[in-house]
């Protein structure tokens, strides 16, 4: 199967309303819904829909007003870029993603360099809706498409001594400004204890409201691990390395009593510079501030709060 990238034109981006009743369609026409979301032909769609999964349990789908697509690819943290909200969208246009390819190393049976091609292919997509949660307080509703984690991580076979997983960003400063301006430990590296990794609702993201993932969002493939912090969901993957000792994540090694390895959203730990107990929803603007609570776990407490049994949170933060 071939897979490419289609960068939309914001003439091309659909609306969020009709969005929202083609993903209706969507769910009841899978095999045609992924053709169509991820500009595959028809033809070859036809392999792929064949692997398109049944719908999804209540927890991926989430009954709350989606953040507007202007929103979710205009605002963001991709240092990589830049250090303001606005540089990733007026940065990133330069990065190539095709071809990509993926690093599978460490302790596994089947270590190698997967194309992306070969890496997605196998897999049915998925599209799931999940809050997203930043740790400086905002947050946002995204609709993604793509894959659990667990897929891939089975498919890697990792080896009975393995514990955690690290995952790790492109390098390439000529493309990315901010590896050539900002004083970060590069490459971005980030990573999750194994049982994490496997649990469903970790994600690989390919695409959002059923596009294929802009560079600002982290194309071509992307984490999304909807109960922590949003630094976690590392964009632009190119390795993914298993691991008997926990690896010490880019953010964890900058400032280590800000930003823990753990990062579970928790309204009842602040960061030592401000309170997490609330966060904006975006859009808001001054006369519309949007706060809400935080929710432990970022509202997904029932899935995963089982992870942590009998560990100190305010510890392992
Ligand atoms: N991944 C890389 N490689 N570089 C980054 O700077 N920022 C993280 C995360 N992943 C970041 C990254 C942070 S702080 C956030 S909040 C999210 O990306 C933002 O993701 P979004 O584009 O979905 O809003």
């Amino acid at each position: 199967m071939s897979y490419r990238y289609h960068h939309p034109k914001s003439s091309e981006i659909t609306p969020e309303s009709i969005y929202q009743q083609r993903r209706q369609w969507l769910q009841s026409a899978a095999v045609l819904g992924a053709a169509w979301a991820l500009k595959i032909p028809a033809a070859q769609a036809a392999g792929l829909g064949a692997r398109i999964r049944a719908p999804h349990p209540q927890t991926y789908r989430l009954n709350e007003p989606w953040t507007p697509y202007e929103d979710v690819t205009g605002y963001n943290n991709y240092y990589e870029f830049g250090l303001d909200k606005g540089d990733p969208k007026a940065q990133a246009g330069q990065l190539v993603t095709d071809p990509w390819s993926v690093r599978i190393g460490g302790l596994c049976h089947r270590p190698g360099q997967y194309a992306l091609e070969d890496l997605v292919s196998p897999y049915a997509l998925e599209d799931r809706v999940y809050r997203f949660r930043c740790v400086e307080a905002w947050s946002m509703v995204i609709p993604w498409l793509g894959f659990p984690l667990a897929d891939l991580i089975k498919r890697a076979q990792p080896a009975a001594s393995a514990r955690y997983i690290s995952l790790t960003t492109l390098q390439r400063p000529e493309q990315m400004p901010g590896q050539r301006s900002i004083d970060l430990h590069w490459p971005y590296r980030e990573g999750l204890r194994l049982d994490e990794a496997m649990h469903p609702l970790s994600f690989i993201a390919l695409g959002l409201y059923g596009r294929p993932l802009l560079a600002q969002n982290g194309a071509p493939l992307r984490l999304v691990v909807p109960w922590k912090y949003g630094f976690k969901s590392i964009k632009s993957i190119v390795a993914i390395d298993f691991l008997e000792q926990m690896p010490i994540s880019t953010w964890a090694r900058m400032a280590p009593s800000e930003y823990g390895f753990y990062a579970n959203v928790n309204p009842h730990v602040d960061h030592p510079r401000w309170s997490q107990a609330r966060e904006r929803r975006l859009p808001n603007g001054l006369f519309s501030p949007h706060w809400q609570p935080t929710l432990m776990f970022n509202g997904y407490a029932q899935e995963v709060a089982e992870l942590y049994r009998g560990m100190d949170l305010r510890r392992y933060f």
